[in-house]
């Protein structure tokens, strides 16, 4: 299966299920909790989803209606360091599951995050034992 097939094998219905399965958890979680716009939650799950449809197949509307991803600058106002980016993974990983997608389209989708996710990151720990 490639990439931009997902689109047509879960549709619409397939990537509201996931990411409404993703942000239930965001207002309870401890790091990224406070990090999303509590008053417009339902607009930042409209806008995942949205930028994943039209990355995995399907209509163009993030891309229409925000104009080119650019993702990580549009992180960089949001300190993503490893704890962020493992907390967000597993938050994922749990919508993944709640999701239960074939065993192909789990497979990419969660590939595809995993190296998105590490490519979002744009702070490092404080290095308290570095030499230098
Ligand atoms: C696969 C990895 C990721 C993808 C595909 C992704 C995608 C997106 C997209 C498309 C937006 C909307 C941007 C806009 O139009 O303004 C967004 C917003 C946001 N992302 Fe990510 N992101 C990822 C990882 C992360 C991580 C690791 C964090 C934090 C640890 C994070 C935190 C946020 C926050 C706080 C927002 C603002 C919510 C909003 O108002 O839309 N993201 N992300």
């Amino acid at each position: 299966m490639d990439e931009v097939e997902i689109y047509a094998a879960i549709g619409e219905d397939g990537f509201k299920r996931l990411i409404s399965a993703f942000y239930r958890q965001i207002p309870g979680d401890a790091i990224l909790g406070p990090m999303y716009p509590q008053a417009d939650l339902k607009g930042a799950e409209e806008r995942l989803r949205d930028f994943l449809v039209g990355r995995f197949g399907g209509p163009m509307r993030y891309v229409e209606q925000r104009g080119h991803p650019r993702l990580r600058m549009r992180h960089a106002r949001f300190p993503v360091d490893q704890a962020g980016r493992d907390r967000w993974m597993q938050l994922m990983r749990t919508a993944l599951d709640a999701a239960a997608f074939d065993a192909p389209v789990r497979h990419l989708l969660e590939q595809y995050f995993e190296q998105t996710a590490t490519s979002m990151m744009n702070r490092r720990p404080v290095e308290s034992e570095s030499q230098s």
